[in-house]
């Protein structure tokens, strides 16, 4: 049985694949920064800050495999260096990266080329490596909760674009198999969406169905998306990425499906429905996502 440690355990990937890692038999190590948030989680932990290279070291004695998962900031390159300078050192066999949808080096958006840094620098390592992109997280719905709650709306600047997005729990559970047995996903670089492209109105009409209550999709321009963004404090990196995904999706960029997670995990990807269904309570209490 293997060891394997997390980045970003507290996080949203990193905390559904810890529990779909459970029971596997694998030991499994949470990396955090706050050891009261890393109590929560169940599991052993490590405490480690991606931001400062020294808290890393003996982060990663004795793993076998490690996932490495940045928080969305313009330091996350570095923090990704932090990350596998340490991995290596301390001898981890095979690393799976959390990167993004349609990361390259001359992609179109800020996130997309940040990403690809760390991509480059995995793929460089001598590092046994899988590359995870996924793309738009159903999940960031939830940023709708409020809205959706209060005026049965939900506003996003992606006009009639319909996009292939994915649930986090697919995320997790393509991360959890491959942790478990890396061998035959080594030096490959998966993209990972859901099983078709939909319309904001069709993702509107599917949290309506699960909460019993008519829900709109309203379409903004970018601008005011933004400034909605900026008014709940998200930052700026966070804004321009946003900004960045959201006039790309609203163009076609990313739009095609494809059948990795099915190939993965042998069952199709889940539907919004699912999605919606297991989320009702938010959109309806409409606490923020
Ligand atoms: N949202 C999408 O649609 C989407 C789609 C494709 C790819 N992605 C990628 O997914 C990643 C984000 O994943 P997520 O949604 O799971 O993130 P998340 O829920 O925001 O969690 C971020 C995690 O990073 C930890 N963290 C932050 N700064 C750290 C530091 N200096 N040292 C150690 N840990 C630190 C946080 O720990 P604390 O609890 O200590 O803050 C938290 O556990 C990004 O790389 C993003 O580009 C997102």
């Amino acid at each position: 049985m293997a060891k394997i440690l997390l980045t970003g355990a507290s996080g949203q990937v990193s905390s559904a694949t810890i529990a779909e890692l459970k029971g596997t038999g694998h030991q499994v190590i949470g990396l955090v920064r706050d050891p009261a948030k890393g109590e929560r989680l169940g599991i052993d932990v490590r405490v480690g800050d991606l931001d400062r290279p020294r808290t890393l070291e003996g982060a990663f004695d004795e793993i076998d495999t490690a996932f490495l998962l940045t928080a969305p900031t313009d330091a996350a390159p570095y923090h990704m260096s932090n990350a596998l300078w340490a991995a290596k050192r301390a001898g981890v066999k095979h690393v799976v990266r959390m990167s993004a949808i349609g990361a390259a080096p001359g992609a179109p958006n800020l996130n997309g080329r940040l990403h690809a840094l760390s991509d480059q620098e995995l793929r460089a390592s001598a590092l046994g490596f899988t590359i995870l992109q996924p793309h738009f997280f159903w999940q960031n719905l939830l940023f709708s909760a409020p809205t959706i709650a209060q005026e049965g709306a939900m506003y996003w600047a992606l006009g009639e674009a319909a996009l292939p997005g994915i649930d986090v729990n697919d995320v997790a559970a393509v991360t959890a198999r491959i942790l478990a047995d890396p061998g035959p996903h080594a030096g490959k670089t998966y993209t990972l969406t859901g099983g078709e492209a939909l319309t904001m109105h069709q993702a509107a009409t599917a949290i309506g169905d699960a909460i019993r209550k008519r829900v709109r999709y309203v379409p903004i321009t970018l601008e005011t998306m933004i400034e909605g963004l900026s008014k709940i404090g998200v930052g700026d990196y966070v804004e321009v990425a946003y900004r960045d995904y959201m006039a790309l999706y609203a163009q076609g960029w990313q739009s095609q499906v494809t059948d990795t997670v099915k190939r993965i995990l042998g069952r199709p990807p889940r539907s919004i429905a699912d999605f919606a269904r297991r989320h009702a309570d938010d959109f309806v209490s409409g606490a923020p996502g």
